[in-house]
């Protein structure tokens, strides 16, 4: 009589133990809604290559509310990448350009609407980081960089600051190039600030340089907030997920497979590498991007979903694929309307 009730007992104190009972990140150093909300990001998806364009549908694939829609009822997270800076004056002030933002608000509303949380970012700042510029982006004087992304956040910040706190903001998508280490830190903070000024506990996501890969963590200095973040990106291995992009100057070859014994360690170290500095900051880590080019046979690039889902759920790490509907790696194809379903079954099934 005296065993099943012990055994009882313990079994409370351990949980329900199904596929989405994940172990706790450390969040020693944030709050417990900033820890709440991070362990809520689960499986999420990138509405990818639509608002991050130069211009909405310049590469070819506009945010329909039909994605919404869909996209909602399997993820439990959309972040959303905005092009931000080529739709505000080139001027320090940055003044957003209301058509623009409105066109922002429609989507985050829609997507809140539907129950999902929503990674709001400035994505593809290619000046800010010393980039060449897309074809479409404008330049402008590098003397108002920095202020423009300051002021960018002060007006996106003030105009989304009743939204519920489902709503979280990311700095900026990738810090790499000439915005690296203290440079990035220090821009970081001022950004932060800009933000606090009227969203004093709304969660922040700040990823580290290099991308954003999990090697550069040891560089990332946060500012002391309670309400932070830190996205990563992973896009191990490189030579995989990146073979036969047409932006590469030499692109790595076609043909790569995945994922034998070597390529499974790089992934791992990536996600063990994220998971030591959580344990040692107590600040959560949230998977970002992930995702493998289209020139990759499916097969592989299925098995590659699979990987980085199982490890980063295994370590609690909610995680965004890369992407929706567009020709990186959609999980959706948008004109015969119908799933890529060996990359829909390898992320939710
Ligand atoms: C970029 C995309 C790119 C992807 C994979 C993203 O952060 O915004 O343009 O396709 O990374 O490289």
């Amino acid at each position: 009589m005296q065993m099943p009730f012990i055994l009882a007992l313990c079994l409370l104190a351990i949980g329900p133990r199904d596929a989405h009972s994940a172990p706790a990140q450390d969040c020693h150093a944030v709050s417990r809604e900033a820890c709440a909300i991070a362990h809520g990001l689960g499986r999420g998806i990138n509405l990818g290559n639509m608002l991050d364009a130069p211009r909405e549908g310049d590469w070819g694939v506009r945010l329909e509310p039909r994605f919404i829609e869909l996209a909602t009822r399997h993820f439990q997270t959309v972040r959303l990448p905005v092009r931000w800076s080529n739709h505000a004056a080139p001027t320090a002030d940055a003044r957003i350009d209301e058509a623009f933002a409105r066109r922002v608000d429609g989507v985050v509303d829609a997507l809140l609407a539907r129950g999902v949380r929503v990674i709001l970012n400035v994505h593809h700042y290619m000046q800010l980081t010393g980039g060449p510029l897309h074809p479409g982006e404008f330049a402008v004087d590098p003397a108002v960089l920095e202020e423009r992304l300051v002021n960018l956040w002060r007006q996106i910040a003030w105009r989304h600051r009743d939204r519920p706190p489902q709503l979280l903001f990311e700095l900026l998508n990738e810090p790499h190039g000439t915005l690296e280490g203290e440079r990035w830190n220090r821009l970081a903070a001022r950004l932060l600030a800009a933000v606090r000024a009227s969203n004093p506990t709304r969660v922040v996501l700040i990823g580290p340089g290099d991308w954003s890969h999990p090697r550069a963590l040891p560089a990332l200095r946060l500012p002391p907030d309670a309400y932070l973040i830190v996205a990563i990106h992973s896009y191990d291995p490189f030579e995989f997920t990146h073979q036969g992009v047409t932006w590469r100057a030499n692109p790595f070859p076609t043909g790569t497979r995945c994922c034998d014994e070597a390529q499974r360690a790089q992934v791992v170290q990536a996600l063990d590498a994220a998971l030591r500095w959580n344990r040692a900051n107590g600040v959560p880590v949230h998977l970002g991007e992930f995702g493998a080019y289209r020139a990759g046979d499916l097969a592989s690039r299925a098995a590659y979903a699979r990987l980085v889902r199982d490890e980063a759920e295994r370590r609690g790490i909610g995680w965004a694929w890369w992407e929706w509907a567009s020709d990186f790696s959609g999980v959706y194809d948008p004109a015969r309307k119908v799933w890529v379903e060996p990359l829909r079954r390898a992320l939710l099934d």
